[in-house]
């Protein structure tokens, strides 16, 4: 067993919208400097799970520490101190419209961390080639670039403060196969020079196997399972089995047949 200590550890989260209770007393830990990547099927709540965590929604009971310090509840500049440790990469990126690409890495450097703006270029300019984009990119706007190369910057964009955890939601949703190995290559490169502990959400089963160290599936509002990478295959869970084998027969056909919303 790894004596890496818990970078996150969450507790008994639960979060229901109305009638729907998406996290049902989850509990789950991330080791330092690590890789988790936690899979499930679309709609079990992976985002919702990620958006408690970074303090975009509010849990209803539960606890996260964040290096061991309670973040449920933590608001104004304590928030913005812990959330300064953290770099994420929104599904579909969630780039600024209006800004160009180097404004759009370099804009919580500006803002959270009060970085002056040439300072600031000069950082994103070295992001954005660190995910593979020429600097004669750094003026364009994200509607004029492919939806790889607004992952690319979604990347440099998290990484560009050097956080010391890194969330990627869906990063190879949107995107052609071979563009989806090449992010994955490039988040496994840039934790790795960051140092950082990393997690991740995803149903896509080839990029999980590719970016985790450990993986942990979501289901019906709690984890079902969790184990090292390479422990995948031969986990005899029933739950994980029916996903990396994309089956219709398992505990999880409810759910196949469309019946999430409970
Ligand atoms: N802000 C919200 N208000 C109401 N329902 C929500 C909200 N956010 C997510 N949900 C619901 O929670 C469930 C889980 O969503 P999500 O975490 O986005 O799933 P996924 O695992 O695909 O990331 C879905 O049924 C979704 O409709
Ligand atoms: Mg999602």
């Amino acid at each position: 067993m790894s004596a890496a200590p818990i970078k996150i550890a969450i507790r008994g989260l639960t979060k229901s919208f109305g009638e729907k209770h998406i996290l049902r007393a989850l509990d789950l830990d991330v080791r330092a400097g690590e890789s988790l990547v936690v899979i499930g099927a679309s709609g079990t709540g992976k985002s919702v799970l990620l958006k408690n965590i970074v303090g975009i929604l509010t849990p209803d009971s539960g606890s996260i520490k964040i290096d061991g310090e309670e973040v449920v509840g933590v608001t104004g500049h304590a928030r913005d101190r812990v959330n300064r440790k953290l770099g994420m990469l929104f599904q579909g990126a969630a780039l600024f419209d209006s800004l160009p690409l180097w404004e759009n890495v370099a804009f919580s450097l500006m803002s959270a961390h009060r970085i002056g703006r040439p300072e600031a270029r000069k950082v994103a300019m070295e992001c954005l080639k660190q995910v593979g984009l020429q600097k004669e990119n750094a003026e364009r706007f994200p509607a004029d670039i492919s939806v790889g190369a607004q992952k690319r910057v979604g990347l440099a964009r998290a990484i560009a403060s050097g956080p010391e955890i890194l969330f990627f939601d869906e990063p190879t949703t949107g995107i052609d196969p071979v563009m989806g190995d090449v992010i994955d290559g490039l988040i496994v490169k840039c934790v790795k020079e960051l140092g950082a502990t990393a997690l991740t959400i995803t149903h896509d089963m080839e990029s999980a196997r590719r970016i985790g160290d450990r993986v942990a599936m979501i289901y019906e509002g709690k984890i079902v399972w969790v184990g090292d990478v390479d422990r995948i295959d031969s986990s005899d869970n029933e739950y994980v089995d029916q996903f990396i084998n994309g089956s219709i027969d398992g505990p999880m056909s409810a759910l196949i047949a469309g019946n999430e919303g409970r």
